[in-house]
Order: C-alpha cells, then sequence, then structure tokens
C-alpha cells in the first residue's frame, strides 16, 4: 500500500460530517493526525462532543488530537442548521451515554498550523464545515499553509440551486468572508459543492437492507443518527433518503480519480443580502495572473463512492 496521507479533518460535525469521520477513520490511506472543530451546523461545543461521541462509538483506539476552533464566523453571527441536524447536531437521538475522551487544550488553529509545520506537503486538510479555521490560520501563517498537500472543502454551488437560500450553499453561507479568502488565497484548493455532492443519495432502505450483515451496535448509532436528517430531506427533497455531502469531500482524498474537477477562478459574495455566500465561477479568467486557482469538482463516479462508502462505514 502507498504511504498514508497525514490528515487534519476540520468539521461542523453534524450528521453527514459524523459519517465523514467514521469513513476517514476507516480508511487505512489516511493518518487522521487531528479533528479540529468549527461552529456550523451546531454550536462548536455540541461539534467537539459529538466528534469526542463519534470516536467513542466506533472504538477508535489511535491516537488523535481533537481540538476546538471558532465559535463564530469571522464577523457575522452565527447561524446554525439545527432544524437539518437536530439539536444536538447529530439527530437528537443518538447520544445517549457521556463520551470518555477529551478535548486538546489547544485551539484548532494551533493544532492546523502544527499540523501544516509538521507535514508539509504531505498534509492534506479536509474541511467539512464553515471555513473559518482555516482564514484565522491563514491570516496567522500564510507560509506554512502554502506548503501543504492540498485543502479539500466541501462547500459551493455553482451550476445548480443553494440549500441556504437560493443561491448559496450552508458552509459558505455561514462564513463567505472566510470562503473568499481561502478560495481566493492561491493555496491548493479542491472544492467539492453542491453540483457533485447532490447527485449522490443514501436511501434509507440501504441502511435497513444492512441489518442482518454488519454490526448492531454501529447500525442503531447510524440510524439514529441519520433519522432526524433523513426526515428533513423528505421534507424538503422528496425521497426517503439523505445527501452525503461531507462523506463525497473524504473520499476525494482517498480516492481523487473518483471526481472530475476543473482548474477555474472562484469568487464568493460577501456584500449581497440575497446573495450571501454564492460562489461565481470565471473560467476565462483562469489563464489570467500566475497564482493558481481552485480545482473545483463537476462530476462524481457515484458507484464508485458508494460502493467504498458501505465498505468503508461497516468495516
Ligand atoms: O451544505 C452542506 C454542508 O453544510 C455539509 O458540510 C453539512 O454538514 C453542512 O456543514
Ligand atoms: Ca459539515
Amino acid at each position: 500500500m502507498s504511504k498514508q496521507i497525514p490528515v487534519v479533518i476540520d468539521t461542523d460535525t453534524g450528521v453527514d460530517d459524523a459519517l465523514a469521520l467514521i469513513i476517514a477513520l476507516k480508511s487505512p490511506e489516511l493518518l487522521i493526525h487531528a479533528v479540529t472543530t468549527v461552529a456550523g451546523n451546531v454550536e462548536v461545543e455540541k461539534c467537539t462532543r459529538n466528534v469526542l461521541a463519534v470516536l467513542d462509538r466506533i472504538g477508535y483506539a489511535m491516537p488523535v488530537v481533537v481540538a476546538q476552533g471558532a465559535g463564530k464566523p469571522l464577523r457575522r453571527e452565527l447561524v446554525t442548521a439545527r432544524d437539518v441536524h437536530g439539536r444536538d447536531g447529530l439527530g437528537d437521538r443518538s447520544l445517549s451515554r457521556r463520551v470518555s475522551k477529551r478535548r486538546h487544550a489547544a485551539h484548532a488553529v494551533e493544532v492546523l498550523l502544527e499540523a501544516c509545520e509538521r507535514y508539509g506537503r504531505e498534509l492534506a486538510i479536509i474541511a467539512l464545515g464553515p471555513l473559518t479555521n482555516v482564514a484565522l490560520a491563514w491570516k496567522r501563517n500564510p507560509r506554512a499553509l502554502r506548503n501543504v498537500r492540498s485543502i479539500v472543502t466541501m462547500g459551493g454551488a455553482f451550476r445548480v440551486a443553494g440549500n441556504t437560500g437560493p443561491v448559496a450553499e450552508f458552509n459558505y453561507y455561514v462564513d463567505p468572508e472566510a470562503a473568499r479568502i481561502v478560495l481566493r488565497s492561491g493555496l491548493p484548493v479542491v472544492v467539492v459543492p453542491l453540483d457533485v455532492t447532490e447527485q449522490v443519495v443514501l436511501f434509507r432502505s440501504e441502511l435497513t437492507g444492512r441489518a442482518s450483515s454488519v454490526d448492531r451496535a454501529l447500525l442503531d448509532f447510524v440510524s439514529d443518527a441519520t433519522a432526524h436528517y433523513m426526515e428533513y430531506h423528505s421534507r424538503s427533497e422528496g425521497f426517503d433518503g439523505c445527501y452525503l455531502h461531507d462523506p463525497i469531500a473524504v473520499a476525494a482524498v482517498i480516492d481523487p480519480s473518483m471526481v472530475t474537477t476543473r482548474e477555474v477562478l472562484v469568487d464568493v459574495e460577501t456584500q449581497g443580502t440575497l446573495t450571501r455566500g454564492m460562489t461565481l465561477a470565471y473560467p476565462r479568467e483562469q489563464r489570467s495572473g500566475r497564482k493558481t486557482h481552485p480545482h473545483v469538482a463537476h462530476r462524481i463516479d457515484r458507484e464508485r463512492f458508494l460502493s467504498l462508502f458501505h465498505e468503508r462505514l461497516w468495516r
């Protein structure tokens, strides 16, 4: 097997974040150095508790740093998504017991920058929530971030409607200033937008269909955590299942050939009222200037992703 990729996962641990975390922790291609939390789906304290709960639930034995980060966006008040992920961020029925692990005392931005210094070009940062922590790290030490392998961010909506108002995707709606800083930084950014993540659905029937073949306790946890999230999709999208936004961002690091990207100049609306957080791509401007632009995914190999997702989730 080729050398493991050292990874920091930055997450606003909601339900799809938790599924992404589980498959990342179970993927031998990745060395999860740290999990950092950022306010988004729910308040950052709940995100941190949810990460610790996931580590507990899957009995993850390897040393992994869990560090708490920004409690609010760079310049705006926090907007959460408890209608989607529940008040606790994990569907309001999966957090039964106290968690045994404890978070690291250091702030997430410190842990992110320390990982950049330690792993340099090998490090992949997987950002599953608003880009507040990543933007703070860039502002504090741009040189450290410039050398990383990649920054894969789940966010944006280019040729599809938004999921937070008509044009914005949630992560970039919550902190559009942070998204604009990171996407215009010239860093090696890969964007995994709704254009790709809404091409894949996890149907409830696929979970119940596994009852006999998988670890019952894990199935119960996944079923409890996704129930509220699926009910939201049933009401808002009309199907009995849910999107897997964040697991797709993790899969794009495990196997980059699973998604097709193109390099384009990207900007994020920060002044608009109706268009806050909207992402705009300027393909023709990509050849101007020396700065590298984000690589934006526009296609996914659905079958390959779903096969990897289920194989790792139930492993
Ligand atoms: O728009 C979907 C994204 O926003 C996902 O990362 C979800 O977890 C929320 O953070
Ligand atoms: Ca997320």
